[in-house]
């Protein structure tokens, strides 16, 4: 599937799309609506939510931690926008290295 990358690739794109939301064009696919941001969620949640699909469908990938929620979670404190996959990489661009 075309999201795979997304799913399996860089886990803090990801915690940041269930807290903020997408929106835009995914691949050239024009969605009718945006992904709405699901920031009320515990980190508990979103850590327990996303490791699951990372490691279903025939995925197999780290776990996301709580602290990885959290630590996201503040990076991006702020935010009430959906992200588009263009802002995404450029907030991946402007984050520490680890
Ligand atoms: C924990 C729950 C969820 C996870 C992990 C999740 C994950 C994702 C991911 C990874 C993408 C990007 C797909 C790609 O890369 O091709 C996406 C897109 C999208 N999701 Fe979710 N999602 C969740 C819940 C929801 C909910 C509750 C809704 C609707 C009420 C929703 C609606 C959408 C839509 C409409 C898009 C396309 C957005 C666009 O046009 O840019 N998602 N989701």
């Amino acid at each position: 599937m075309h999201y795979e990358a997304r799913v399996n690739g860089d886990k803090d794109g990801l915690i940041n799309i269930v807290l903020h939301g997408l929106k835009g064009p995914v691949d050239n696919t024009k969605y009718p609506d945006i992904m709405p941001g699901q920031e009320e969620h515990t980190d508990a949640y979103i850590a327990s939510a996303l490791s699951y699909i990372r490691n279903s469908f025939g995925n197999k990938q780290k776990v996301v931690s709580v602290d990885d929620v959290k630590e996201i979670r503040a990076a991006s404190k702020g935010r009430t926008t959906a992200f588009t996959l263009a802002e995404l990489n450029e907030w991946k661009s402007k984050q520490p290295k680890k």
